[in-house]
C-alpha cells in the first residue's frame, strides 16, 4: 500500500486490493494453520463508538496472527478530551506495533496517523469505513468471481460506508448506482472521485441490479436526527416491492447492525438472497490481510 496507514480508500491502488484479496484467501483457506506474522506484537484498539463485528474481527484476526490487542474505550483514554490525539498517538507508538481506531470525527484518525509512527487503521469514522468495503468487495469477488458487467445499487444514506464502497467500486471497475433522499447524497468529493451514478430514485438504482446494499438510516453519532431521518428515508426501504426490480439472482448486502422494519424488511434481509453473514465473516479474513500487510513481517 502507498502509505503506512489505511485511513481512506483513496490511498489504495487497484493492485493493492487484489494483493490483499490473495492474502485474504490464503488466510481464509488455512484458518488455523497459516503463518503468524504478528507474533509477539501488541496492537491498540481505540473505540469511541460501540461495535460487535469490528472489535471481534480485529481482536480475533490479530490473535490468530500471533499478536495481542488492548481494547481502549473512550472512557479509558478520552481521545482528544483527557489528552490530545497527538499525545495518545505518540505514547502508543512507543509501546504498540499498530493502532486500530473507530472515531466520531475523521480528523481524529487523520491526527492519529499523522502523529503515530506505527500503522493506523480506520475502523470507521464519520467519513469512511474502508475495512467494511474491503470485506464487501472480497465477498462480491467470491460470489461473482469478478466484477465485470455487474450493477451495484446502494439505497439509503450517502454515508461513511457508501463513501468507501464508491471508491472501491471505482478501483474494482464495478458500476455503482447510489439512491438517496434529497439532501442525503454522498459528499461532493466522493461523487467527484468516483464514477457512481447518483439519483434520488431507488427504483432507478435497483433496476436490473446484481447487488443491493443498504445501511442504517441513522448512523452512530446522528441519534438526534433519528425522527427526521425516519420520515425522509421512508421511500428508500429495501422491501419485497423494491427488490422486484432487481435481477432475480441479486445478492443482498448490509454492513450490519440492521434495523428490520426501517431500512430493510425482515423478509428481504433474512431471505436466501442475503450474504450478510459472509460479509461479516470476511471482515476477519480481510483484516488479517490488512494487519499482516501493514504491520507484519510477511515472507515473500
Ligand atoms: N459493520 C460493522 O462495522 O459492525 P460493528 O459496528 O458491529 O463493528
Ligand atoms: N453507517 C453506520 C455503519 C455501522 C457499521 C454507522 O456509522 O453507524
Amino acid at each position: 500500500m502507498a502509505g503506512k496507514d489505511l485511513i481512506e480508500t483513496k490511498s489504495l491502488h487497484r493492485g493493492d486490493i487484489f494483493k490483499l484479496f490473495l492474502l485474504t484467501e490464503k488466510f481464509k483457506n488455512a484458518r488455523y494453520s497459516h503463518e503468524k506474522p504478528l507474533s509477539g506484537r501488541t496492537f491498540a484498539l481505540i473505540f469511541e463508538k460501540p461495535s460487535l463485528r469490528t472489535r471481534v474481527t480485529f481482536e480475533t484476526a490479530i490473535n490468530e496472527l500471533g499478536g495481542n490487542s488492548i481494547y481502549l474505550s473512550s472512557q479509558d483514554i478520552g481521545l482528544g478530551k483527557r489528552e490530545p490525539v497527538k499525545d495518545v498517538a505518540e505514547n502508543l507508538s512507543r509501546w504498540v506495533s499498530g493502532i486500530v481506531a473507530r472515531v466520531f470525527e475523521h480528523k481524529s484518525i487523520e491526527d492519529l496517523a499523522k502523529y503515530a509512527s506505527v500503522p493506523v487503521v480506520n475502523a470507521l469514522s464519520d467519513l469512511e469505513h474502508p475495512c467494511q468495503a474491503l470485506a464487501d468487495f472480497f465477498t462480491i469477488w467470491e460470489f461473482y468471481k469478478g466484477y465485470k458487467d455487474l450493477k451495484f445499487a446502494w439505497v439509503g444514506d450517502g454515508n461513511n460506508v457508501c463513501h468507501s464502497l464508491m471508491l472501491f467500486a471505482n478501483l474494482c471497475g464495478l458500476k455503482m448506482h447510489v439512491a438517496t433522499p434529497k439532501g442525503y447524497e454522498p459528499q461532493k468529493e466522493y461523487i467527484k472521485l468516483s464514477s457512481a451514478v447518483v439519483t434520488n430514485d431507488p427504483v432507478e438504482a435497483v433496476r436490473d441490479a446484481d447487488i443491493i446494499y443498504t445501511d442504517v438510516w441513522t448512523s452512530m453519532g446522528q441519534e438526534e436526527e433519528k425522527a427526521l431521518r425516519l420520515e425522509k428515508f421512508k421511500a428508500f426501504q429495501i422491501n419485497a416491492q423494491l427488490v422486484k426490480h432487481a435481477k432475480p439472482s441479486y445478492i443482498l448486502m448490509h454492513c450490519l447492525p440492521a434495523h428490520r422494519g426501517e431500512e430493510i424488511t425482515a423478509e428481504v434481509i433474512d431471505s436466501p438472497h442475503s450474504v450478510i453473514l459472509d460479509q461479516a465473516e470476511n471482515r476477519m479474513h480481510t483484516e488479517k490481510a490488512v494487519m499482516a500487510w501493514l504491520c507484519g513481517n510477511l515472507k515473500g
